[in-house]
Parts: C-alpha cells; sequence; structure tokens
C-alpha cells in the first residue's frame, strides 16, 4: 500500500490552527470553564425541531468552535451539502448521486432538473395500499388466511434501519401481525423467526438492493422451501413472498410477483435506504401515516442542515465535535448510549451508518490519507451499559467521547441516571485514594428529547446522517461507497465453491487451510 504523502488538509491553515489551539486547550479543565462561565450551558446548546443538544461538556471554547467552523468553510461543506441536494453523483467511485434526501421530500419536483418525486410518490403510494391492506387483513394467503407473521429478510442497510426502528417504536405498533427481521448466514435466524410462524399467515419480505447479496438469497431459498412444504404448493410464493429491491428481474426469477416487487434506485444507498420500500416492514408495523411522520421528521431535519449557518447547524456540530476529538485528542471510538431501552438496537445501526461510510484511508483522489477517519462506534443502552462498561468511561486510559441520548416523557429513571453519567464524566471527583478518583474532563454530548416517536426518530436518523456526510467531506472521503466488504465475500464465495472432498488447499494460506480442513473434517 503506498505510503501516505502530506495531504492538503493536515497541511491547511485551518487544520495546523486547530493544532496549535489543541495544545492550549489541552490542559483546561471543563470543570473550570463551567465555574467561570456562567453561560456556558446556555451558549453551548441549540435546539432544531424536537432535538435539544446540549454540547457544553467538551472540551472546547468559543475558539475551538470557530476554528473547526473555518474547517468546515475550508472543505467546502456548505458547497457539497448544495451538490448532494442538487442530485450530483457525488458517489465518484460509483457514479452514482446520492439522493436519500428525496425519499423523505414533499417538493413537487425535486433535485431541478431530474426529478425523481414521480418515483417516490409512486412508491410511497404502493406502500401504503400493500401496508393498509396487509394491517386491515384483506391481503390473504395461499389458502384464504390473512397474514399474521411478516418477516423481513435483508442484511446491512436493507435489515439494520427498519429491525431498529420496529424495536424503538414498538409503543406505536398497532398491526395485527408480529414483524420479525432475519439477517444472518447463520440458519438459526431463520430457524428461529420461524418458531411460531404458519406457513398459511406468513409473509416475506426479501429486502435487497442488488438482489444479489449471498446471506439474504440463501436465507430467502430456506424461507421459499419451508413455505412451498408447508403448503405443498409452489405457486403459493406469488402470494407470501415481496420484495424491496432494485433489481426486480432477479427478484421476479425468484418468483415474488411484480406487484409485490417495490422499488429501490442506485441513488439511494444501503445504509440510507430505511425511508425506502426498505423501511415496508416498519410501515407495516406502525403503519403508513406514522411512517409519513418519519419522513416528515427527517424533513425537518434536512430543513435545518440546509438552512442553519454552520455555527448553530446541529449535524454540522455533531460532526466537528467529533473530528475535533478524532484528529486532534486521538481519540479511537466514540460511544452512543441511548437511554431507553427502545433504542437498543440503534448503536448497531449507527455503526453501519458510521463505519461503512466513513471507514475509509483512501481519499477522494485516491491518495492514502494521512489522519484518522471514523472511530470505531460501539455503544448500548443505559442504563444496562453503566453496569458493563462504564468503569472504562470513567477511569480507564482512554479518552471516549460519548452521545447520550435521552427521551424524557416515559422514562425518567433512565433520564436521571445519563445526566448523572455526563455530569460525572466531566466533573469527576478527587479522593484521597488514587483508584477512587475521578479525573472527569471526559466529553459528551448530551440530545435530550421529549417523547420518543416517529417523528423524532426521523430527526434524530437524518441528524447521524448529516453528521456522518459533513465528517465524510472534511476528511476528504467518499462516505457513500463500501468498496471495503467485497474482498471478504469474494474470498467467502471461493471458500464455499470448495469440493466437499479432496484436498483442502483452498489457495489462500496455511492458516485458512489448517481451518478449512477441520471444519470439513467436523461436517464429514
Ligand atoms: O455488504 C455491504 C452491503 O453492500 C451494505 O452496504 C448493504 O446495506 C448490504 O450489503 C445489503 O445489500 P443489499 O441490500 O444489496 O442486499
Amino acid at each position: 500500500m503506498n505510503q501516505p504523502v502530506p495531504s492538503k488538509l493536515t497541511q491547511s491553515a485551518a487544520w495546523k490552527a486547530l493544532q496549535q489551539h489543541q495544545a492550549e486547550i489541552a490542559p483546561l479543565q471543563m470543570r473550570d470553564l463551567f465555574a467561570r462561565e456562567p453561560e456556558r450551558a446556555r451558549e453551548f446548546s441549540l435546539e432544531a425541531g424536537a432535538l435539544l443538544l446540549d454540547y457544553s461538556k467538551h472540551r472546547i471554547t468559543g475558539t475551538t468552535l470557530a476554528l473547526l467552523a473555518d474547517l468546515a468553510r475550508q472543505a467546502d461543506v456548505e458547497g457539497w451539502r448544495a451538490r448532494m441536494f442538487a442530485g450530483e453523483h457525488i458517489n465518484a467511485s460509483e457514479d452514482r448521486a446520492v439522493l436519500h434526501v428525496a425519499l423523505r421530500a414533499e417538493a413537487q419536483a425535486f433535485p431541478a432538473g431530474n426529478d425523481v418525486m414521480p418515483l417516490v410518490r409512486a412508491a410511497r403510494q404502493r406502500m401504503r395500499a400493500f401496508s393498509d391492506a396487509l394491517r386491515g387483513d384483506r391481503l390473504l394467503g395461499h389458502s384464504g388466511k390473512p397474514m399474521r407473521t411478516v418477516i423481513n429478510i435483508g442484511i446491512g442497510g436493507s435489515d439494520l434501519g427498519p429491525r431498529m426502528l420496529t424495536q424503538a417504536l414498538w409503543r406505536h405498533a398497532d398491526a395485527p401481525q408480529a414483524v420479525r427481521f432475519v439477517a444472518n448466514a447463520d440458519p438459526d435466524d431463520l430457524a428461529h423467526a420461524l418458531v411460531h410462524a404458519e406457513p398459511e399467515t406468513t409473509l416475506f419480505i426479501v429486502a435487497s438492493k442488488t438482489f444479489t447479496t449471498g446471506e439474504t438469497l440463501g436465507n430467502a431459498k430456506l424461507a421459499r422451501a419451508w413455505l412451498t412444504q408447508g403448503l405443498g404448493s409452489e405457486t403459493a410464493v406469488m402470494k407470501h413472498f415481496a420484495a424491496a429491491t432494485a433489481n426486480v428481474k432477479a427478484a421476479g426469477e425468484f418468483g415474488i410477483a411484480p406487484e409485490l416487487c417495490f422499488p429501490l434506485w442506485d441513488w439511494v444507498g444501503g445504509r440510507y435506504s430505511v425511508w425506502s420500500s426498505v423501511g415496508l416492514p416498519l410501515a407495516i408495523a406502525i403503519g403508513m401515516d406514522r411512517f409519513e411522520q418519519l419522513l416528515a421528521g427527517a424533513r425537518a431535519m434536512d430543513a435545518h442542515f440546509l438552512a442553519a449557518p454552520l455555527a448553530a447547524n446541529m449535524p454540522v456540530l455533531l460532526a466537528l465535535l467529533g473530528i475535533w476529538y478524532t484528529n486532534f485528542f486521538g481519540a479511537a471510538t466514540h460511544a452512543v448510549l441511548p437511554y431507553a431501552e427502545a433504542l437498543r438496537e440503534l448503536p448497531a445501526y449507527l455503526q453501519q451508518l458510521e463505519m461503512e461510510s466513513n471507514g475509509k484511508c483512501v481519499d477522494r483522489d485516491g491518495q492514502r490519507v494521512d489522519y484518522a477517519t471514523a472511530p470505531v462506534l460501539w455503544g448500548s443502552v443505559g442504563t444496562n451499559s453503566q453496569h458493563a462498561f462504564h468503569q472504562l468511561l470513567h477511569q480507564g486510559t482512554q479518552l471516549i467521547p460519548c452521545d447520550f441520548l435521552v427521551p424524557g416523557a416515559n422514562t425518567a429513571a433512565a433520564a436521571e441516571n445519563a445526566l448523572a453519567q455526563a455530569a460525572a464524566l466531566m466533573a469527576g471527583k478527587d479522593a484521597a485514594i488514587a483508584q477512587k478518583r475521578f479525573d472527569g474532563n471526559r466529553p459528551s454530548s448530551t440530545i435530550l428529547f421529549q417523547t420518543l416517536d416517529a417523528h423524532t426518530m426521523g430527526q434524530l436518523l437524518a441528524l447521524y446522517e448529516h453528521k456522518v456526510f459533513v465528517q465524510g467531506i472534511i476528511w476528504n472521503i467518499n462516505s457513500f461507497d463500501q468498496w471495503g466488504v467485497e474482498l471478504g465475500k469474494e474470498i467467502a464465495r471461493t471458500l464455499a465453491a470448495q469440493p466437499a472432498t479432496g484436498t483442502a488447499a483452498t489457495g489462500l494460506d496455511a492458516s485458512t487451510d489448517a481451518l478449512f480442513a477441520r471444519l470439513r473434517g467436523w461436517r464429514r
């Protein structure tokens, strides 16, 4: 691999100013800043729609923010933002537009010159008609019974979004169907989902933009066999399988009826696709009206992202704070801590969003970068997380910026714990015994919102999407491709194609040969 040469970014005036500023500010204690600045909490907080972001517990001053905003300006974040919303092919390595924002738009025509809204509106109407019929027990299976189980088969972006939101919004779910999700290549996943399902009353949705993903097709074939054996009919597939895909031809060849193929387009990245027909299982669970509220929430965040000045722009602020710690404090990870049981799948969703988007070491010009890009994103729900890994957050050797996500209305005990954790991380506590000392000065953002509903979730997810976008622009990487997942897929295909008997030489390496031989021995 070619060695990094000094990049324009690290040689830039804005970057160098931040490096110098970091050296000056690093010794400052946040608790002293709070003591000195009575207005700090008010000054470093921002409301956008339903979300209140408190970013006062960061190792920043007004100067830090001004210098970070210079970095965003230098990278032309505003210009790139305009290019994305104009439908330019900013996903250059795949020569594609990046238009997931169109999926939640309500403009008559968007973007100018390449209007995709007729497609989007038609897809929404079809989702509504289908989910209404299913929820109203008007969509019957092969033997005339209404559906009682919906199983989404997909992986990555075709799974994580609808799975997470169906969990997050379970209090708003009022469908007569149970909605389940299957992703893993391990057939145990499907087997578990089928435990309480009956072939007569089960609908499968095969969600795959490409309709070529090995795990999804493998599970879909197993599901089809389970269904056709259970019902004693091959044609039952036409009534018990739907698809969310950009590859209608392949879905048709699988046996899915054209009227049950819901569209996707190449200008929607998988991890940005929950707003599309990939959201169908969610629309079934909560109803299309609430699904439209989700879209409206995201649309409100899009409007904020487009209009707010950089220094008062929530996604931009989150992006810049992340860059501050990743690139100037050497933070290697970032924790997301939702204080709501309903948000327990959110860290996994954000992992794909952030790490598949910005886990890149080559910039848009093909040069190896000489700076860190996406940190490892991880996390879990509070308060469970407090009894698992917060020890390390408080007293470990690493600086780990945290996002506390706190719905206020129905989880009072959890919310108070979130505030307590953020306060403790920031202020620390002195003690005579070293082991009992808390250094503090550990940064966190707190995002507070009143209720956990579809509109708020739309805002929250769009907030993180745009954060990722801004970071990608500043890091000069393409956030919208994912070539890094291809090599492993290719090798897995090679291994799967090996004959069951004969030499275990895989053509790879001695370690893989030995492991493969052992596996084959066990299976014999
Ligand atoms: O392997 C990564 C990936 O391509 C993701 O980007 C995507 O969300 C997932 O696989 C599923 O892809 P598909 O929807 O085409 O099955």
